[in-house]
């Protein structure tokens, strides 16, 4: 069994873990940081809310750390991205947290909010850059940060950082980045449509997965609601009278859709906010801290906050509109049942979102238990023998993608290498979170010693479905065309 102790980080960071009430590392943690600590490629996959922060994280801090550089004015040494602006600064206030005990200078940029003290920060010399890549660039462009002195680029959400919304910024931001670095890509989904520009971007990497990509979390109990579109109101009011409904994030495809649900909700009497890409930052921020503080029982959302956002204690998460990407419902649906957590899940679909649900159950392997019982139950749409039709829709954009000139990009490897990496003890038994403590938002220097220690990571048997069944051999080969070498090499054995 893997300890903490035993992959080797420095007592000041192995302190720092210890407040945070971490005791056993989670499966992707052991299965990742010793490749990470020795400096290799890193793809990791594993389910929502099972620790991929610290995953990359830790080690990052324990070398930057033992190397003892001091921070230089606009030249980060190491560079982590993440798609949304929350999760850009929740990354940032994990290692805060993380690195309390070591003297490591860290800065969040990102975009909505002034430029002004991100280029101060930078001018005054730090670490570790966390960032969106669309500030980044613009701060780049102006000449006030330069990423020549980069040895660790990290992408969270890798998939969705590759995807079509992003790919273009990515190249530009890796292509400034020397080739001679150390990348880490990080998800919990890797579809096949993008995985040949994560090859692209890895050299000679160790994969490690704890289950197959778009596995969902073990914890979530999910449930599906046939509802007619002009019924999902009267279905979501109805379940808010269940008191056990106590912080409950709802996600709509559209901006206009999550402010309407939002009012219905205040009219309904519930407490509720909006979150999205329309809202100014601050408002944005402000709905993330009063649903984490219990301020307001609802969060309502677009996919801005589907993914990587882990706010303590979500009891249940609400598919008001089935996504459009299918990928997505397996993030929108791991805010909750997060570390030791349990939650529920439940998918409101009507008929034109057939097409949806019949593509989030082919990805997620699973068909998603339907439940009758509630007044609304649409019963046309459940026994519908038709062939799902495809509502028209547009590509998926999102994010802050910019388009642009074609970056240098990433480097392509040769061959390939994967661990078989299922470790022991994907499975989470336990009790839900101890409330309180993990607020997504706010402050980036948030932190220090005594907050609420979290339960620690069980360890308990693989036995079902977090594992899956080992991947034999070497992986097929990427889309990019690198030669497959199918070495299978297995670093962490102890913990396999
Ligand atoms: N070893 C550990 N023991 C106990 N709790 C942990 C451990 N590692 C991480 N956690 C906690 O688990 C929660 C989820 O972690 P994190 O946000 O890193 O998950 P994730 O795998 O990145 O999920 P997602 O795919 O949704 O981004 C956090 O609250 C974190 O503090
Ligand atoms: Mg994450």
């Amino acid at each position: 069994m893997t300890d903490f102790i035993d992959l080797k980080l420095s007592k000041p960071i192995l302190r720092a873990i210890t407040e945070e009430g971490y005791k056993t590392p989670s499966p992707i943690q052991a299965g990742t940081i010793p490749s990470l600590l020795e400096g290799e490629d890193v793809l990791g996959i594993a389910q929502t809310g099972t620790g991929k922060t610290a995953a990359f994280a830790l080690p990052l801090l324990h070398k930057l750390a033992e190397a003892q550089h001091k921070a230089i004015s606009k030249q980060p040494l190491a560079v982590i991205l993440a798609p949304t602006r929350e999760l850009a600064n929740q990354i940032g206030e994990n290692i805060q947290d993380y690195a309390r005990y070591v003297p490591l200078r860290t800065k969040v940029v990102f975009g909505g909010t002034s430029i002004r003290p991100q280029i101060q920060a930078l001018f005054r010399g730090i670490h570790i850059l966390v960032a969106t890549p669309g500030r980044l660039l613009d701060i780049m462009n102006q000449g006030h940060c330069d990423l020549s002195k980069v040895e660790t680029f990290i992408l969270d959400e890798a998939d969705r950082m590759l995807d079509m919304g992003f790919i273009h910024d990515i190249r530009k931001i890796s292509a400034a980045i020397p080739k001679k670095r150390q990348t880490v890509l990080f998800s919990a989904t890797m579809p096949a449509s993008v995985k040949g520009f994560a090859d692209g971007l890895l050299r000679d990497p160790v994969t490690v997965e704890v289950a197959p990509q778009a596995t969902t979390a073990e914890k979530v109990e999910q449930q599906l609601m046939y509802v007619d579109q002009g019924d999902k109101r009267a279905l979501l009011d109805h379940l808010f009278k269940d008191p056990a409904m106590e912080k409950v994030i709802i996600f709509t495809r559209t901006k206009h859709r999550a402010d309407r649900v939002t009012r219905n909700l205040i009219q309904a009497g519930v407490t509720a906010a909006a979150i999205h890409g329309n809202k100014a930052q601050n408002a944005r921020q402000r709905a993330l801290k009063a649903f984490a503080n219990g301020e307001t029982r609802a969060l309502v959302a677009t996919d801005v906050a589907a993914r990587g956002i882990d706010v303590d204690g979500i009891t249940h998460v609400i598919n008001f509109e089935l996504p459009n990407e299918a990928d997505s419902y397996i993030h929108r649906i791991g805010r909750t049942a997060r570390a030791n957590a349990t939650g529920i899940a439940i998918a409101f679909c009507c008929e034109e979102e057939r097409a949806y649900l019949k593509d989030i159950e082919k990805i997620i392997r699973q068909s998603i238990p339907m439940v009758d019982d509630h007044p609304y139950h649409a019963a046309d749409v459940a026994n519908a023998t038709s062939k799902p039709v495809r509502p028209v829709q547009g590509g998926r954009g999102g994010g802050g993608g910019r388009g642009g000139a074609k970056g240098g990009g990433g480097r392509n490897s040769g061959g390939k290498r994967h661990t078989n990496q299922r470790p022991k003890g994907s499975g989470q038994g336990g009790k839900p979170h101890a409330g309180g403590g993990n607020n997504a938002s706010g402050a980036e220097n948030a932190g220090g010693a005594g907050k609420p220690k979290k339960n620690k990571w069980r360890k308990k048997s693989a036995g079902n479905a977090g594992g899956g069944k080992p991947r034999s051999g070497g992986r097929p080969g990427g889309r990019s065309g690198g030669a497959v070498q199918g070495g299978n090499r297995n670093r962490n054995s102890g913990n396999s």
